[in-house]
């Protein structure tokens, strides 16, 4: 995430957007933050400001925020907690649309399974916040079919991640290890990675391979 010439757009965090301070970037790069109005509000007053960082507070779904991200640079955008919230059209159009915006990247999301997708309306904790999820998919690596430079890279089950075992709290280690018994459980919640580079055509300098050129 910090080396290179990129732009970092990302959506939230748990940590409520410390990151940037943690892990304090380079010049070179551009970070982006976005959530709801009211939530940049808070995280205004509560983190300081940091060179090279900007906080947008827009819905995710109304496009018009990625023009406030240089154009012409890869970019890493990172959407954590989030997509589960969206509708599968929402989401279709996010991940196609930051791909035609810039020439490479890296896209990091979340997904359900869509057993987790169905059952989130009896999830004890999203009742409690009065939310549920609104996509999920069986297999994440075909949303790549959604865009012609879109790739999937990889994925791993959230429940498994050792950062997240080591620093979640005792009564989420305590479910993630019993949903790991069960392969089903395992895959209800991923980390999913997809990349996109340029076109064939667009490597082309001047008409010719850049090797060749
Ligand atoms: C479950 S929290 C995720 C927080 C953290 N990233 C995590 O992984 O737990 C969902 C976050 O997404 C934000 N969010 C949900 N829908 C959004 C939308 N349409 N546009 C922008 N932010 C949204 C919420 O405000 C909240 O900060």
């Amino acid at each position: 995430m910090t080396a290179g010439n990129h732009p970092v757009a990302r959506g939230q965090s748990q940590r409520v957007a410390d990151r940037v301070h943690r892990i304090d970037p380079p010049a070179t790069v551009e970070w982006f933050d976005l959530d709801y109005p009211t939530i940049i509000g808070l995280r205004k007053q509560l983190l300081p400001p940091h060179q090279h960082y900007t906080l947008i507070g827009s819905t995710v779904t109304d496009l018009t925020w990625l023009d406030r991200i240089p154009r012409g640079r890869p970019v890493l955008m990172i959407a954590e907690g989030l997509v589960p919230y969206l509708t599968e059209t929402a989401v279709r159009r996010l991940l196609t649309r930051v791909v035609d915006t810039f020439p490479a990247g890296q896209i990091q999301i979340d997904t359900a399974s869509v057993w987790a997708w169905r059952t989130s309306k009896w999830d004890p904790t999203l009742r409690k916040y009065g939310t549920q999820f609104h996509c999920g998919f069986r297999d994440p690596a075909a949303l790549a079919d959604w865009h012609p430079r879109l790739e999937y890279v990889d994925e791993a089950p959230m429940s498994d991640s050792p950062v997240l075992m080591d620093k979640a709290p005792a009564n989420v280690r305590r479910m993630y290890r019993l949903m790991n018994l069960l392969p089903g459980m395992k895959r209800s919640m991923r980390l999913v990675r997809f990349r996109f580079q340029p076109s064939a055509g667009e490597h082309r300098v001047n008409g010719r391979e850049p090797d060749s050129a």
